[in-house]
């Protein structure tokens, strides 16, 4: 949960996620993870250790994986923030969702938004041209059913799709 109003102030924020606008009323403190979450409604992005060690919140600040629980989001009133309900164009996954299903790259599927995120910000930094690679630039997101050689073909898979290699 988000840090209550401190002495009854909310101060007014606007975020902007998956080009929408919400003008909020919010502690200053309040991270992006809680805005999402608790203010916006948006539950897609999980809340696993809360403390930038699991990745599972990761989401897309201006096209760059952030992780949102160490972000505050009063710091964000002029970027662009899309979260795993952003992904999807009229009705269609986005390559890197269909691939996730493809290859079965989850289980419990807690990681699994966060892991999505992250491996669209892998491809589109160029940290995907191998397993090794992929590995590597993943390795801040933390599976506990172990999924991650799923994840690693399903990111193989997804990167041609995303016109990247
Ligand atoms: Fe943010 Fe774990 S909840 S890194
Ligand atoms: Fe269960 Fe990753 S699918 S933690």
């Amino acid at each position: 949960m988000s840090p209550a109003p401190q002495n009854g102030h909310a101060h007014p924020v606007m975020l902007r996620v998956n080009g929408q606008d919400y003008q909020l009323g919010i502690d200053i403190r309040t991270t992006l993870l809680d805005a999402l979450r608790e203010h916006i409604g948006l539950t897609g992005t999980k809340k696993g250790c809360d403390h930038g060690q699991c990745g599972a919140c990761t989401v897309l600040v201006d096209d760059r994986r952030v992780l949102s629980c160490l972000t505050l989001a009063a710091s964000l009133e002029e970027a662009a923030v899309v979260t795993i309900e952003g992904l999807s164009t009229d009705g269609e996954l986005h390559p890197m969702q269909q691939a996730f299903i493809d290859h079965d790259a989850f289980q419990c599927g807690y990681c699994t938004p966060g892991q999505i995120m992250s491996a669209i910000g892998c491809v589109k930094e160029g940290h995907a041209g191998s397993d090794a690679a992929i590995r590597e630039y993943m390795s801040g997101n933390l599976c506990r059913c172990a999924a991650y050689p799923n994840i690693v073909d399903a990111i193989n898979q997804a990167k041609s799709r995303m016109g990247e290699t």
